[in-house]
C-alpha cells in the first residue's frame, strides 16, 4: 500500500510512489488523459497515460466528470519545464461521481455564483480567497495572544446597543423581551480591562444597515482589543502594528494564493515598510475638497469620499478627531477642541477605506450620563456598563477591525461578499 498524501506534500515525495484523494477540477483527454484534482491542500496535473496506467484506470480516466470525487495512485515527478510536481498514475478509482456540476469554466453571473455558494468554494479564486481569511484569523489571535492581551468573548445576545439604534437585528428573549444581536463587543470588554488590563474578542457582529455597497456586511467578523491605562495614539500604534503583522505573515505563507489572485504586491509590501500616514478629520475634509468632494465639514465621510480619499494615498492612513456628533456616545472628548471626538479610523488604500474603527473611551461618569441622555438611550441598560466609571475609572482606549474588510483590501477584491464563507448581506439569507 502506497502512503496516503496531501497534495501540498507532494515536493517531499518526488520519484515515491503515492496516493492522493481529492476531486477531479478538470479533466482533458487525448491519448494521454490530464486531470487536475485539487484536495483543498493545493492543485496537481495528474497524467494518465495507456503505457503507465492500468487498463480500467486508463478508461475511467477517460469519461472522468468535473468535481468527482477520486483517488489516485502514482509516481511523483517533477514536470521537465516548470518544476512543479505531478503524478503519473498507475491507477485510479471513483469514490463519488459528479453529474452536471452547475459551476463551469465559463463565465456566470454573480447571482448565480451566489446561489450556489455552497459549490462556489471550491472554485481555485474563492479557495485562495478564505484561504488568506484563514492566515488572518489565526494570525490575529497570535498577535494579541504573544503580546499579553487575554481573550475574553463577548455575548452576542444583548440587551442594548453599542454602536446606536438604528440598525439592530431584534430577537425574542423569554420573558425578558426583545435582545439584539451584537453589534460590538467592545461595551464588555470596557469592565473587562479592569480584571485583565489588556483583552480582546473575535467573533460575529450584526448590522441591520440598509446598506447594499461593497463593503457591508449584515454579519461581519470583528476583532476587538481594549486597553486599560491607554490613550488615542495607543489605538494608532497597536493598530499600525497589527496590521503589519498580518500583512508580514499574509506574504510569508499565502504567496500561491495571492498568484492564483493575481494580486499585485507591490502596495502591501509598501504598507509593510512604510510609517501610516496620519490626518486629523479637518485636514480630511480639506483634502478632499481639493479632490473634488463636496463634503461639509461636520458630516460624516461617505463611501466615495473615503474611495477618493484613498485612491490618492499610498499606504494605509489614520484619520483621527472626528466632531463628536456622528459619533458613539462612548468617545472621549478632545481636550483641545470639545467639538471633537478621540476617534481614529484607519483607511485602506487603493480606494479601499475604513478598515479599523476605534479610539479614546470617555471615563467621565457625569459625561456619560448626559450622552445617554442625549442619545436617547434607556440609562436602566447600562448601569452596569457605567460601573467601570464608578470603581477605578482609567483612561483606556481600543478598536475594532472588520476581518472581511481586510480580506478585501489585502486580496484586492472588488466586493467584500466573496471574503465570507457564507456571506450575510441585505437581500441574500441563502445558500
Ligand atoms: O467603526 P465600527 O462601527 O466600530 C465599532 O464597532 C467599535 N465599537 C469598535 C471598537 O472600538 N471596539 O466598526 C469597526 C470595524 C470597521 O472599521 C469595519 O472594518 C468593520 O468593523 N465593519 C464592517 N464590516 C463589514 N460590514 C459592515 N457592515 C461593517 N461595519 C463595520
Amino acid at each position: 500500500m502506497s502512503p496516503i498524501v496531501e497534495i501540498r506534500h507532494l515536493k517531499q515525495h518526488i520519484g515515491q510512489t503515492v496516493t492522493l484523494r481529492g476531486w477531479v477540477r478538470n479533466a482533458r483527454t487525448s491519448k494521454m488523459r490530464f486531470v487536475e484534482l485539487r484536495d483543498g491542500s493545493g492543485f496537481v496535473q495528474c497524467v494518465v497515460g495507456q503505457a503507465d496506467a492500468e487498463p480500467e484506470s486508463y478508461e475511467l480516466a477517460g469519461k472522468l466528470t468535473q468535481e468527482s470525487a477520486i483517488t489516485v495512485t502514482g509516481v511523483v515527478q517533477q514536470h521537465p519545464k516548470t518544476g512543479a510536481p505531478e503524478m503519473l498514475v498507475k491507477s485510479l478509482t471513483l469514490v463519488g461521481e459528479s453529474t452536471d456540476f452547475p459551476i463551469t469554466p465559463k463565465d456566470h453571473g454573480t447571482a448565480f455564483l451566489m446561489d450556489n455558494r455552497h459549490l462556489w468554494l471550491r472554485s481555485k479564486r474563492q479557495w485562495a480567497i478564505l484561504r488568506i481569511r484563514h492566515t488572518l484569523s489565526r494570525s490575529i489571535r497570535d498577535f494579541f495572544d504573544g503580546d499579553g492581551f487575554t481573550l475574553v468573548d463577548s455575548p452576542i445576545l444583548t440587551p442594548a446597543s453599542c454602536e446606536g439604534t438604528s440598525n439592530l437585528f431584534s430577537t425574542e428573549y423569554f420573558d425578558e423581551g426583545t435582545a439584539f444581536l451584537s453589534q460590538s463587543g467592545q461595551l464588555y470588554l470596557e469592565p473587562a480591562i479592569a480584571a485583565f488590563g489588556k483583552v480582546y474578542c473575535f467573533g460575529p457582529t450584526f448590522r441591520a444597515e440598509k446598506s447594499k455597497t461593497r463593503r457591508h456586511l449584515t454579519e461581519f467578523w470583528m476583532v476587538e482589543p481594549e486597553m486599560a491605562f491607554a490613550h488615542l495614539e495607543d489605538v494608532m500604534v497597536k493598530g499600525e502594528a497589527l496590521i503589519k503583522f498580518l500583512l508580514q505573515r499574509v506574504l510569508e505563507t499565502n504567496q500561491e494564493e495571492l498568484k492564483i489572485l493575481e494580486r499585485d504586491t507591490a502596495p502591501l509590501e509598501a504598507a509593510l515598510k512604510l510609517e501610516f500616514g496620519r490626518m486629523t478629520y479637518s485636514e480630511a475634509v480639506d483634502k478632499l475638497h481639493e479632490l473634488g468632494s463636496d463634503i461639509k465639514w461636520g458630516e460624516d465621510f461617505g463611501n466615495d469620499d473615503e474611495t477618493i480619499l484613498m485612491n490618492s494615498l499610498d499606504r494605509p492612513v489614520w484619520v483621527h478627531r472626528f466632531p463628536r456628533v456622528f459619533k458613539a456616545f462612548y468617545m472621549e472628548v478632545d481636550p483641545q477642541d470639545d467639538r471633537l471626538a478621540l476617534g481614529a479610523d484607519l483607511l485602506a488604500p487603493e480606494g479601499y477605506g475604513e478598515i479599523i474603527g476605534g479610539g479614546e473611551r470617555a471615563s467621565s461618569l457625569q459625561y456619560l450620563l448626559d450622552q445617554i441622555a442625549h442619545h436617547e438611550l434607556d440609562r436602566a441598560a447600562y448601569e452596569w456598563y457605567l460601573d467601570v466609571r464608578k470603581y477605578g475609572s482609567v483612561p483606556h482606549a481600543g478598536f475594532g477591525l472588520g476581518l472581511e474588510r481586510a480580506v478585501a483590501w489585502i486580496c484586492k477584491l472588488p466586493h467584500v461578499r466573496e471574503t465570507a464563507p457564507y456571506p450575510r448581506m441585505m437581500g441574500t439569507l441563502k445558500p
